[in-house]
């Protein structure tokens, strides 16, 4: 197999063609293709005709499972969820604020690969934005001033029994569990160094941060909101477009993304499962 990769014209993401990814990869193809997508940090794979043992096999050419709280898995599939809506359903667009996925978690995952089932003819699209590049354009100032800051996690907005996705959310297609454990805080750098590439990548999201480690609330809020607003500025955006047979694969460590709405009276459904940090591995093995 031959893999040919044509780049987005923004400034994150890439096209893969010529993979057959229901099929074996040799090693070589397969670290070839890390190094394209440590490059364009997504990686769009598409006319793939993909099972959930495939979607499964794919996933452990890149590292092994991760952790995936609050989505309950499609049965047999204990690694597997459904990002779902129904062509009726009215709840709020499932993780439509900017986030890196599980950044509460001890151990983030290092990637996460959606599948697209069911993709309406309009609206649905990803968002995602190059948090390397946000990094790079702070003023020195700021940069400096973050350098040894952490960022305080927590699943709370979207997870805890009064978040989004808590008990009032009433309705909603896709399986989602919130839970009291959601309300558990966990400290990442801000300044994060990326574990492959060692570049630095501005790691908050208005999904998930909700402080600075020794600030109090009130300069952490708007120190927050500052970065949170630069973060996602036009130039930093990739904005997918699905098609159906489309496997997306995108690195959490140094972007962000956001799921979009405009599909009303169209169902949509992806299959998601996520991949663990290497590290994360080695200390769970220890
Ligand atoms: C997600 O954040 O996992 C879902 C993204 C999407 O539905 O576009």
């Amino acid at each position: 197999m031959q893999m040919s990769v044509s780049a987005q014209t923004a400034s994150c993401g890439a096209t893969v063609s010529g993979l057959d990814l229901r099929r074996n990869l040799s090693p070589g193809l397969v670290s070839d293709l890390r190094l394209v997508w440590l490059k364009f940090q997504v990686l769009a794979f598409p006319d793939q005709d993909l099972s959930l043992d495939d979607l499964e096999r794919f996933a452990l050419t890149l590292g092994d499972f991760g952790v995936d709280p609050y989505f309950a898995a499609v049965p047999g599939h204990p690694h597997i969820a459904q990002v779902r809506r129904e062509a009726g359903e009215t709840t709020p667009i499932f993780a439509e604020t900017w986030h890196s996925d599980w950044s509460f978690l001890e151990h983030p995952p290092t990637a996460t690969l959606l599948y697209g089932n069911t993709i309406p003819p309009v609206g649905g699209d990803t968002l995602f934005a190059n948090q390397y590049a946000a990094w790079e354009a702070l003023p020195a100032a700021t940069r400096e001033r973050l350098q040894d800051k952490q960022g305080v996690h927590s699943a709370r907005r979207g997870y805890a029994r009064d978040g989004l996705y808590g008990e009032r959310d009433a309705g909603r297609s896709m399986a989602i569990r919130y839970s009291d454990d959601a309300m558990a805080t966990q400290l990442h750098p801000i300044a994060r160094k990326h574990s492959e590439t060692g570049r630095t990548a501005l790691f908050v999201s208005p999904g998930y941060t909700i402080g600075i480690d020794g600030m109090d609330d009130a300069e952490a809020g708007r120190l927050l909101q500052e970065l949170f607003t630069h973060q996602t500025r036009s130039e930093f955006v990739y904005r997918h477009r699905w098609s159906a047979g489309m496997l997306l694969m995108w690195d959490n460590r140094c972007l962000l993304h956001a799921a979009t709405g405009g599909y009303d009276g169209h169902a949509r459904l992806l299959h998601r499962i996520t991949v663990a940090e290497r590290d994360a591995l080695l200390q769970r093995s220890q």
